[in-house]
C-alpha cells in the first residue's frame, strides 16, 4: 500500500511513523511534512489545502490512501475532492468537518442526536453576548464560531474579559457561542468512523493551557498522556454508547456521513460527562501519546475506514505501556512565536531508551533542524507507569536546546499522584 499523509505537523509525525512501522504499507509519503518527517519519508512541498494540488499528486503517485491530518484541507474539501476522483481518502468531507468546523452546527447536531453537552447560545451582538453571560454566570466561556487551532476559546471569571473576546469575535466578522462552565477532569476520545460503524482508540488526556498548574491561556496543546488509569470502566462504551454513534447515525441521516476521526472532545462533570467539543481529526498532541502504544499495524484500520468496511476490524490492540508526550514551544508561543532559531540535541534525546522525538514546527535550513512554527515538537516517552514515561519523557527533552524554548514540567502529573478524582455519575451507575 502506497500512503500520503498531509499536514506539517507533529500529529503527522506520529501518523507517518505508525504508518511506516505497518508491514503492509510499502511507500509512505508526506505533504508538506517538516524536518523530522523529511529525514523518514518522502516529502512534496506543495500546498495540501489546495484540493486540486492534493489530488493530482495523489493521482500521480497512484497512491492507495490520503490520511488528512488538519483541519484546514478538510473544511477546503480536500477529502471531497479526492472522493471524486476515486483515491480512498481518510478524513472526512467539507460537510461532515462542520462537526468541528463550526461549533453553533456541532450543538445542533448534538441536540438533535440527544448527545449531553453544556448549555450554549448563540451570539452575535454585544447585548446578546451580555444577556448569555449573565444567564450563565461565572466561570464564563466564550467560543469564537469558528476555526481557531484551539486559540478562539476563553475561559475566565473576569467578565469584562469574557466581554471583551466576544466584542473582538464580532468585530471580525464572526458570532460566538457563549456556555455553561464544565467542570472535572477532560478526556480526548478518538473515535474512526466510516460512516457507520464506529471503533474507538484508547483514551487520552490533554493540556490545554500554557503553562504549569494550568495556568495561562489556551494552546493547542502542550502535552498529553495515555490511557488513563483514573477514568472510570465503561467510560470508552458509554462515549461509543452516547456520543460516537448517535452523532454518526445522525451525520449519515442527514446526507453527510461522517468517515475519518471524530475527536470527542468531553468533560467528566459533576453531573456526569458532557461533550466539550468536537474535533473532524486526531488530536495533536494527543495523537503521539496515543499511537505510541498501538500495536495493530495503522494502515489496515485507516483504509477500512476510508473504504467503509471498518467492520471488518474486530479491535485495536494496545501496549500495556504507558505514553507521555511533552511539547516544546518557541518563545512567545501562542502569540506570534518567534522563529528560525536552530534546534539541537534532537539526536541525543531520541536515543533514550523508550524517548521518541516527534516534530512539529520544523524546517531544514542548509541540513540544519531551525523551529519553524510556535509548537516545534514533542518528546513522548513510553514507561511501565506514568512516572517512569513521565520521567523519560523529560530526560529526553532535556537534552534538546532550542533559544528561549519552553515546556511545561507538570504534564500527566496530578495523575501520576493520583489526584484526579471523577466524582459525577457514569453510565454504569445511570
Ligand atoms: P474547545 O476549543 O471547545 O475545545 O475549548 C478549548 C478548551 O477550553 C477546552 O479543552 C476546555 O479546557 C476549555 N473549555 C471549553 N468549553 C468549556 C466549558 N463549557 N467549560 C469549561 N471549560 C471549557
Ligand atoms: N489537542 C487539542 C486539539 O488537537 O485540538
Amino acid at each position: 500500500m502506497k500512503v500520503l499523509v498531509l499536514g506539517p505537523g507533529g500529529r503527522e509525525h506520529a501518523l507517518v511513523r505508525a504508518l511506516v512501522a505497518d508491514p503492509l504499507v510499502q511507500e509512505v509519503h508526506a505533504a508538506p511534512g517538516n524536518a523530522g518527517i523529511a529525514g523518514e519519508v518522502t516529502v512534496h512541498p506543495v500546498d495540501a489545502n489546495d484540493p486540486a494540488v492534493v489530488t493530482e499528486l495523489a493521482q500521480r503517485l497512484a497512491l492507495d490512501l490520503v490520511v488528512i491530518g488538519p483541519e484546514a484541507p478538510l473544511a477546503n474539501g480536500v477529502a471531497d475532492a479526492l472522493q471524486e476522483a476515486g483515491i480512498p481518502v481518510f478524513g472526512p468531507t467539507r460537510a461532515a468537518a462542520e462537526l468541528e468546523a463550526s461549533k453553533a452546527f456541532a450543538k445542533q447536531v448534538m441536540a438533535a442526536a440527544g448527545v449531553p453537552t453544556a448549555m450554549a447560545r448563540v451570539a452575535t451582538t454585544d447585548a446578546e453576548a451580555d444577556e448569555a453571560l449573565c444567564t450563565f454566570g461565572a466561570p464564563y466561556v466564550v467560543k469564537d464560531d469558528g476555526l481557531a487551532a484551539g486559540k478562539g476559546v476563553v475561559v475566565t471569571s473576569d467578565l469584562e474579559e469574557a466581554r471583551a473576546h466576544a466584542s473582538a469575535c464580532f468585530a471580525a466578522g464572526g458570532t460566538v457561542v457563549i456556555e455553561e462552565y464544565l467542570d472535572g477532569p477532560e478526556v480526548s476520545l478518538f473515535v474512526l468512523s466510516d460512516g457507520r460503524t464506529v471503533l474507538p482508540l484508547a483514551p487520552a488526556q490533554d493540556f490545554k493551557r500554557l503553562s504549569d498548574g494550568d495556568e495561562g491561556p489556551n494552546t493547542g496543546g502542550m502535552g498529553a498522556y495515555s490511557p488513563l488509569a483514573w477514568a472510570p470502566p465503561g467510560l470508552v462504551d458509554e462515549v461509543i454508547e452516547r456520543v460516537a454513534r448517535p452523532v454518526i447515525d445522525e451525520m449519515a441521516h442527514r446526507g453527510t456521513p461522517f468517515a475519518g476521526v471524530l475527536y470527542c472532545g468531553l468533560a467528566l462533570t459533576s453531573r456526569g460527562m458532557r461533550v466539550i467539543e468536537f474535533n473532524a481529526r486526531f488530536g495533536d498532541p494527543e495523537t503521539q501519546a496515543v499511537l505510541a502504544r498501538l500495536t495493530t499495524p495503522l494502515g489496515g484500520v485507516l483504509l477500512a475506514a476510508a473504504q467503509g468496511r471498518l467492520e471488518t476490524i474486530d479491535q485495536l490492540n494496545w501496549s500495556p505501556k504507558t505514553a507521555v508526550a511533552v511539547v516544546l514551544a518557541s518563545e512567545n508561543y501562542p502569540d506570534t512565536p518567534v522563529t528560525g532559531r536552530r534546534v539541537k540535541g534532537l539526536g541525543k534525546a531520541a536515543k533514550i531508551d523508550g524517548a521518541s522525538v516527534l516534530h512539529a514546527g520544523t524546517v531544514l535550513q542548509d541540513g540544519k533542524v531551525v523551529s519553524s512554527g510556535g509548537r516545534v515538537l514533542a518528546v513522548v516517552g513510553l514507561g511501565a507507569s506514568l512516572d517512569e514515561a513521565r520521567a523519560t519523557a523529560y530526560e529526553s527533552i532535556s537534552l534538546i536546546e532550542l533559544e528561549g524554548g519552553h515546556h511545561r514540567t507538570d504534564i500527566a502529573l496530578r495523575a501520576a499522584r493520583g489526584e484526579i478524582e471523577v466524582t459525577g455519575p457514569t453510565a454504569a451507575s445511570l
